[in-house]
């Protein structure tokens, strides 16, 4: 496949899936963040598909088209590391959509993002809150689903922020399988 062909099926899965996480979460005036405004094409998206909702975008600078942005919207300029904790603080799990197109070539330097993401994802979002990642996401409150979206293996990751009360069990529930070497723990099941 030409690097053209994997561009425009990231493209693509990435519009299929903003299109039905905004379409399942029906509640009005609530938040969606989306993490990397970059040019601001998703960003703009998020903002046409959810009128009414406040739509936050991210990026250590602005370098968006005019077009992606209105009087309205609101960009949080600074590093991830730190803008994404100090709006948690300030508004803690508001968010009932968070989009993050935020990998990075070097795998090492990705990695780390990810860590940092994966850990305050949970902080930001809402109880089932939807979130839709272009790299993989691990925390016990991200409970990976798959959207009735044709999206190529690996392409895109979509998870659920869960209560804490489930991620407790699920936590419990892998130490107990992986405390009998990964066999079957029956009263977790
Ligand atoms: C692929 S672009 C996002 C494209 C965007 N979704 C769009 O539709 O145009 C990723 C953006 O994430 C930003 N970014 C990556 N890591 C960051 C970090 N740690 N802190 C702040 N911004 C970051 C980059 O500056 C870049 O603009």
């Amino acid at each position: 496949m030409s690097r053209l062909e994997s561009h425009i099926r990231r493209l693509q899965a990435q519009c299929e899936l903003l299109n039905w996480a905004t379409s399942i979460q029906e509640s009005r005036n609530s938040v969606a963040l989306d993490l990397g405004l970059g040019n601001g094409r998703t960003y703009n998206h998020l903002c046409e598909r959810l009128p009414g909702w406040r739509v936050v975008a991210f990026d250590r600078q602005n370098a968006a088209d005019p077009k992606s942005l209105g009087p309205k919207s609101e960009v949080v300029l600074g590093e991830f590391q730190v803008t994404l904790p100090e709006f948690a603080a300030r508004y803690p799990r508001s968010a009932r959509i968070i989009h993050s197109d935020a990998g990075l070539s070097d795998p090492s330097a990705n990695a780390r993002q990810m860590q940092m993401l994966g850990a305050v994802m949970p902080e930001l979002a809402a109880d089932g809150a939807i979130i839709l990642s272009d790299q993989e996401l691990a925390h016990p409150l991200l409970q990976r689903i798959h959207p009735p979206v044709a999206v190529p293996v690996g392409r895109y990751f979509a998870y659920e922020r869960i209560t804490a009360s489930l991620g407790l069990r699920r936590a419990r529930r892998s130490a107990l399988v992986t405390a009998h070497g990964g066999g079957y723990a029956p009263e977790f099941a």
